[in-house]
């Protein structure tokens, strides 16, 4: 079975050294008025300093690798203006976002340079940390591993009445792993124009350095005090394990789809590309001086830390994480209108090898489902090797996994890991708008070998 394929450096690589965690910058409106929030990002290539020396060439909204974060609000129309200063084409979706098909970011709706375009966001959802990335067609791996992804924020009046960590005590955290060259250069095979290069990364593309927002083996400053952090997996074809060392419990308060019902104490998270958790770690339970360690336990390559927190002294701290956090509603499978069938295989494209959903590469013409508005329906997955499956428009909650039901109360996912030979059920309710979305797999090699599927709300 094809594993994700590691890229090696050949830039010499330090030793693990200590940078100031960066955050990425936060936008702001250019123009707010009655109705929405306008917000501009222009898409440029930059050059950044990533290792010691080294310049990096990266394409970023704003410039930036993460772009800036968007700040927005559950039910405010925000509009974000997509300039398109590149020399490529481009597509930008928001991942987790409840949007109009026109502004979901479809794989050929294509910006091309020098043209720009508003994507419509009306946030009729709740509170839940979003991103943005580039979705272009056959090149989506290629475009979002040179920099075009960020965080997008949705808050609401329920999650701001509890009383957990804020301000400068809720962290974005966008861990990615690169490669780089010894010009600084991050490399990537050129899966789309180069005949032969895609059999060898047919798992998809690992880098041997995991980066935290853009910056590798970080550190920040903390008080004993709780913390809030939002990880994303914004790889494109590494699932993470991430622990605390020496040890700790890490309080996992919300996921893809926005706050959990209760918390869920663990010693381990696990996140595949695409998914997010927010956590909350309680530094009180450590010691002044002390230095903790994010930890990465899984896959293949790097491995140990990810980052760090270096423990300072007493505060004050309001915070505290109630044992209700919010009420989600159970899906009925009952209600279900109707159970279909996609299976999430590698096969045969384009006379070579590819990733297919029911045996088929993703063909633009071609509508997989079309559930009706309104209906809940019932999506068995099965995978061959490891796919984290993610959906446009539709928040699901996870029915069963080879047969067994999760433990614990539901909860609303838009990516969920397939494991290697696994069946999992999802349920979802098709609301908000009609049109045509695609479910694909986030491993984004995957993704643009063609394991891609339309549905359309009818
Ligand atoms: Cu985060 Cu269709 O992708
Ligand atoms: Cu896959």
């Amino acid at each position: 079975t094809p594993q994700p394929r590691l890229l090696p450096s050949t830039a010499p690589l330090p030793a693990p050294f200590t940078v100031p965690l960066p955050l990425p910058e936060v936008a702001r409106p250019y123009r707010t008025d009655g109705t929405a929030d306008h917000y501009e990002l222009v898409q440029r290539a930059a050059e950044v300093e990533i290792l010691p020396g080294l310049r990096t060439p990266v394409w970023g909204y704003g410039g930036s690798f993460p772009g800036p974060t968007i700040e927005a609000r559950s039910g405010r129309e925000t509009v974000v203006r997509v300039s398109n200063g590149l020399g490529v084409p481009t597509v930008t979706h928001l991942h987790g976002g409840r949007t109009p098909p026109e502004s979901d970011g479809y794989p050929t709706d294509l910006v091309r340079p020098g043209a720009r375009k508003d994507y419509t966001f009306p946030l009729d959802q709740r509170a839940a940390t979003l991103w943005y990335h580039d979705h272009r067609m056959d090149y989506t791996g290629q475009q979002v591993w040179r920099g075009l992804a960020g965080f997008f924020l949705v808050r609401d009046d329920e999650e701001d009445a509890l009383p957990l960590p804020e301000g400068e005590r809720d962290v974005p955290l966008m861990v990615c792993d690169r490669s780089f060259a010894e010009d600084g250069s991050m490399p990537y095979p050129g899966l789309a124009d180069r005949p032969g290069v895609r059999e060898a990364y047919m798992g998809g593309v690992l880098g041997d350095v995991i980066l935290v927002n853009g910056a590798p083996w970080p550190e920040l400053r903390v008080e004993r005090a709780r913390y809030r952090f939002r990880l994303l997996n914004g790889s494109n074809a590494r699932p993470y394990e991430f622990a605390l060392a020496p040890g700790g419990t890490i309080v996992q308060i919300g996921g893809d789809g926005g706050l959990l019902a209760a918390p869920r104490r663990l010693r381990r998270v696990r996140l595949a590309p695409g998914e997010r958790a927010d956590v909350v770690v309680d530094f009180s339970a450590y010691r002044a001086g002390d230095l903790v360690e994010l930890r990465n336990l899984a896959g293949e390559g790097p491995q140990g830390r990810v980052m760090r927190f270096a423990v300072g002294g007493d505060a004050r701290d309001d915070s505290a994480i109630p044992e209700t956090l919010s009420r989600i509603e159970r899906l009925d499978p009952a209600k279900a209108a109707v159970t279909r069938d996609f299976a999430f295989t590698g096969g045969s494209l384009h006379g070579g090898t590819g990733w297919l959903v029911n045996d088929r590469p993703f063909d633009t013409r071609r509508v997989e489902a079309r559930p009706r508005l309104g209906d809940t329906e019932i999506w068995r997955l099965t995978s061959d090797v490891a796919h984290p499956v993610h959906l446009h428009l539709a928040h699901f909650q996870v029915l069963s996994v080879n047969g067994e039901r999760p433990a614990g109360p539901p909860e609303w996912k838009d990516t969920v890991e397939l494991r290697e030979v696994q069946t999992v059920e999802i349920i979802t309710r098709f609301t908000g708008y009609r049109g045509r979305y695609v479910m694909h797999c986030h491993n984004l090699e995957h993704e643009d070998m063609a394991m891609m599927a339309n549905f359309e709300v009818v």
